[in-house]
């Protein structure tokens, strides 16, 4: 590393340590109330990237870690690890905020550093929380097998799968759309105990209707939750399932820039 990329490195490692310890929004909040905004962003790294020195990788990787500092005012993120599971991807950052404009703020500028410069944004997602639509119709004991799952423990894994729906779909009736959705559910509750859900709403936001998003421990548990959902109804009104799905493991960045670095 030359004196000035060392210099200016050192500047950064002093503004990322001065960076208060808790960001201004609140996290949990942002991972459980409707109406926030949901950007998964996916980057592959160029070959030429591996080629720089490691002292450059490892400047690079700070200047990173300050983007993420400037923008925890305003969003939430999790890292996930994509290298080695999937071709076409090394990483994703999933974007939590208020607004859709703060999710691009902070992508723009992890995209204007260095590294960004050696990034593909091979895929992007954009999508909403919203309250259930479904819930409120199902029967009693499903709706309190929903309210208090049992907490999976860790869960090293997430699964990203987008997904769209048909137009007969949408052209249903909302008793029918309830009855298939009883079988979803009815199909899927046994996996709480090892697999946890959220949902994002995609229309118009992206050329999809839904982002699925789960984390577990257990692939082989995933895996038969799939194809249990395979034999439900609903699943003839899916045009779309994954292309791509995402499979990779949650990692905090720092971990991804070291292994970039490495
Ligand atoms: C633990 C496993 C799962 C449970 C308990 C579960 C349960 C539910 C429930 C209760 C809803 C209705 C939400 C509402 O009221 O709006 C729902 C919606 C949905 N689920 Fe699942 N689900 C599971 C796994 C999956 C998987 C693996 C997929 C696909 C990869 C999936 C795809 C969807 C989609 C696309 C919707 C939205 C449907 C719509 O609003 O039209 N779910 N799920």
């Amino acid at each position: 590393m030359n004196r000035v990329n060392a210099l200016i490195a050192g500047c950064l490692m002093a503004i990322v340590a001065a960076q208060p310890a808790f960001a201004a929004v609140d996290r949990e909040k942002l991972l459980t109330e409707p109406g926030v905004f949901g950007t998964f962003a996916v980057f592959k790294v160029d070959d030429s990237w591996w080629k720089l020195d490691k002292a450059a990788r490892t400047f690079a990787a700070t200047e990173v870690k300050a983007v993420f500092q400037k923008h925890g005012d305003n969003i939430i993120t999790d890292t996930y690890l994509l290298r080695g599971l999937m071709g076409k991807a090394d990483f994703f950052v999933r974007v939590h905020s208020t607004e859709m404009l703060h999710n691009q703020n902070f992508l723009v500028d992890l995209m204007g550093t260095r590294l960004g410069k050696y990034l593909a944004n091979t895929y992007t997602f954009n999508g909403i929380t919203k309250k259930p639509n479904y819930v409120p119709s199902l029967p009693d004991d499903l709706k309190t097998a929903l309210k208090t799952p049992p907490d999976p423990g860790p869960k090293p894994y997430a699964i990203v799968v987008p997904v769209r729906k048909d137009a007969e779909w949408w052209l249903m009736p909302q008793e029918s759309r309830n009855a298939m959705m009883k079988e979803h559910t009815e199909a899927t509750v046994a996996y709480l105990k090892t697999v946890k859900r959220k949902l994002y709403h995609a229309s118009g936001l992206d050329d999809l209707d839904f982002i699925t998003y789960f984390e577990t421990a257990k692939l082989d548990e995933f895996n038969n939750l799939i194809i249990a959902l395979e034999r439900v109804k609903e699943n003839r009104h899916n045009k779309q399932f994954g292309s791509p799905t995402l499979l990779g493991t949650i990692r905090p960045m720092d971990e991804i820039l070291e292994i970039l670095a490495r």
